[in-house]
């Protein structure tokens, strides 16, 4: 069987505002925003590797609040396996954001969510937080 990478995003939420983060590496992907998070470890739990993920990227302890969208397939890579992109939206628990592994953070609103020039891979779940900022 062909194992299938997990991957997590996680929509940090804050008084009607999200996070996101600009990647500083690979070279194809400098420049790019997306939710923070990366890849499940094996024998790890999805909202483990969320929690891992934001502590090494941003600092910060969060809390995963809720699934929202749907498994979002990545683009392939050669001779990489499947993987599939999945988001939780999520609440700061301890500390405040710093870009420890990226260009720059920042907040957007419902209304600045489509300012950022984000991955493909996280296109599809911009309505889903969206509708969250906004109360919905
Ligand atoms: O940090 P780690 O090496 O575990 O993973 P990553 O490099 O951050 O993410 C693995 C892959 O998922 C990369 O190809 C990213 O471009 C992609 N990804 C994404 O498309 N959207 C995200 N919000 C997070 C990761």
């Amino acid at each position: 069987m062909i194992p299938t990478q997990i991957v997590v995003g996680a929509a940090i939420v804050r008084g009607g505002s999200v996070l996101a983060a600009q990647r500083a590496s690979p070279a194809h992907l400098r420049g790019r925003w997306e939710l923070p998070g990366g890849k499940v470890d094996p024998g790890e739990t999805d909202e483990a590797a969320l929690v891992r993920e934001c502590h090494e990227e941003l600092g910060v302890r969060i809390r995963p609040i809720e699934r929202v969208g749907p498994d979002v397939l990545l683009p392939v890579r050669p001779n990489a396996p499947r993987a599939l992109l999945r988001v939780w939206t999520a609440e700061l628990t301890t500390g405040e954001p710093e870009a420890l592994e990226h260009l720059e953070l920042r907040w957007l609103t419902a209304d600045t969510l489509s300012t950022v020039d984000w991955l493909p891979a996280d296109l599809p779940f911009l309505d889903h937080i969206r509708s969250r900022l906004s109360g919905g």
